[in-house]
């Protein structure tokens, strides 16, 4: 059925062409026509081969037997639900940006939001030690806007090219189709700049309980922009109302094995018993000038901006209050993408931002078909007018006869657009890099982490790190990780290093400038890789 949203409640209306209630429909074939029995099949005589006359078989199987469709090639595990987002401070909003989904408080916008893990398969445990996805889709009034964040405000990458090799290495051998270990520690010990995100994956934080206990972040820095052309750097972060809560690294590997779907029943219950969960959403600005004095590079995503470094505003609220009427409709089905923004909302020139702007359109088309904006759960609730037709699956009337070109005769009407949409080009510079270099810099997040753990949480960080580094059978894997955690931390580094057995070797990086070093090389010299 068409899936629309009461604008005025942000809550979903599902229009239904099958009914819930089994008892109101009759049985039918494809094409409507009632048929009498769905065990039913024609064969000739009581003990005889089956008839290629017999419809209902045919359609049956056919159907059966196409029901899979591609699984997300990463965040192929999730869960998702429906419900709005609230503005609470449009007065701040609109200091920065003409974003119309931001511009009066009150106003609310229905959304969906599907929460992952990132390496599993769509059966996996949903309580695995990985980041949790958190994508959230905005109806908006002028369009879709899809904020597709992680439950971490960093991640493992900054050179968008290195994303496949990362991915490999989190998933299968090749040969073994195995977990590997060698393989999970090598990519990141000889990748330094993921030691960050590494840490916070295997602190608690890993192993959140559940999809209702964690917060949000968009990571990459994007822009805010007023119609009068200017603009700065922004980055949300969404703050859970239930309270940051995880699980110790023994509770998750036994709910992992006694109930692997534990997080998506924890928020479908919780949806079905009426506690709506709830996050409260920060902006954090910065101006362009602010941005090139700034003691990290704004476009590093490996960077954090903490909440000292750059004060956060509440902007809005959201609330999860419905749940799918049926999961592969409304959340195997939703596609989110970075590139669907609205006015008022652009991508900066982070270069791991960039390449996910063509990522996720592209595997839309290959896992949901071209015209996968047509499904229902993604179709922005104002009407789309422009010139792309036809494709397969084209189910919405195909825009009717409105000119498939840009027609003299019965014109399209363009809506202004006010502003020149800038780069900050004369510090982002025009020259071409290939590849960022590690410098000492890159540290300061790892050791700001350390530093902010409680005593117990430090212990857990290194239990769950030799837990996990200690079954990497290769010496020289091991080793080169322990001494990337010593350098970050001596003591920390120490203790994973005794609990790995190895020797930790001395590691040193040159001290950088906020913008990272540039290298051409396609070996990063610093390491021995
Ligand atoms: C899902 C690519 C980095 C968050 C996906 C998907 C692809 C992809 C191909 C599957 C989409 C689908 O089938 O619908 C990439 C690439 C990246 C990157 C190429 C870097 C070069 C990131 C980062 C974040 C992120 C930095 C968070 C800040 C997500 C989330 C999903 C996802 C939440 C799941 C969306 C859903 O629930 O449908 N990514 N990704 N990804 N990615 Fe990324």
């Amino acid at each position: 059925g068409s899936f629309s949203f009461d604008i005025n409640t942000g809550i979903a209306v599902q229009e239904k062409t099958s009914t819930e209630d089994a008892t109101e429909v009759e049985f039918t074939l494809d094409n409507g026509s009632p048929y009498p029995h769905p065990y039913q099949y024609q064969r000739i005589g009581s003990d005889g081969p089956l008839l290629l006359q017999d419809t209902h078989l045919l359609e049956l199987f056919g159907a059966f037997d196409r029901e899979r469709i591609p699984e997300r090639v990463v965040h192929a595990r999730g869960a998702g639900a429906h419900g709005y987002f609230e503005v609470t401070n449009a007065e701040f909003c609109k200091n920065y940006t003409m974003m119309d989904m931001l511009s009066e408080d009150g106003l609310k916008t229905p959304i969906t939001i599907r929460f992952s893990t990132v390496g599993g398969e769509s059966g996996s445990a949903d309580e695995a030690r990985d980041p949790r996805g958190f994508a959230v889709k905005f109806r908006t009034r002028k369009g879709i806007l899809d904020l597709v964040m992680n439950n971490t405000p960093v991640f493992f990458i900054r050179d968008p090219a290195k994303f496949p090799h990362f991915i490999h290495t989190q998933k299968r051998h090749p040969a073994s189709h195995l977990r590997d270990k060698d393989m999970f520690w090598d990519y990141l010990g000889s990748n330094p700049e993921s030691l960050y995100q590494v840490m916070r994956l295997f602190s608690d934080l890993g192993t959140p309980y559940g999809f209702r206990h964690m917060n949000a972040w968009t990571g990459h820095t994007y822009r805010w922009v007023k119609d009068d052309g200017s603009w700065v750097y922004v980055k949300l972060y969404s703050e859970t109302m239930q309270g940051v809560q995880n699980f110790t690294n023994a509770d998750a590997t036994a709910i992992a094995g006694s109930n692997p779907d534990f997080a998506t029943q924890d928020l479908y219950e919780s949806i079905q018993n009426g506690t709506f969960p709830g996050w409260t959403m920060y902006a954090q600005v910065l101006t362009p000038q602010e941005a090139e004095n700034f003691k990290y590079n704004v476009l590093d995503l490996t960077k954090d901006w903490g909440f000292d470094d750059v004060p956060r505003t509440e902007i809005g609220k959201f609330y999860l209050t419905q749940n799918p009427d049926n999961y592969f409709a409304e959340i195997e089905q939703a596609a989110f993408s970075p590139s669907h923004a609205v006015d008022g909302w652009a991508p900066s020139a982070d270069p791991v931002l960039q390449a996910r702007l063509f990522s996720y359109p592209d595997t839309h088309r290959y896992r949901l078909g071209v015209n996968h904006m047509q499904i229902p759960v993604n179709s922005p609730i104002n009407p789309v007018a422009n010139f792309e037709r036809d494709g397969r699956m084209n189910v919405n009337g195909n825009q009717g006869s409105r000119p498939n070109y840009l027609s003299t005769l019965n014109k399209i009407k363009l809506p202004p657009r006010a502003y020149v949409d800038e780069t900050h080009q004369q510090w982002t510079g025009g020259a071409v890099a290939a590849l960022s270099a590690v410098n000492e810099i890159d540290f300061d997040w790892p050791r700001r982490f350390w530093n902010s753990l409680s005593e117990q949480h430090q212990q857990n960080l290194i239990s769950n790190v030799v837990g996990h580094l200690g079954a990497a059978p290769t010496y020289s894997v091991r080793q080169r990780m322990a001494s990337l955690f010593y350098h970050a931390n001596a003591t920390l580094g120490q203790a994973i290093a005794d609990g790995v057995s190895v020797n930790v070797t001395t590691l040193t990086f040159p001290d950088g400038p906020t913008w990272f070093n540039v290298t051409k090389d396609t070996q990063n010299s610093t390491l021995d890789y």
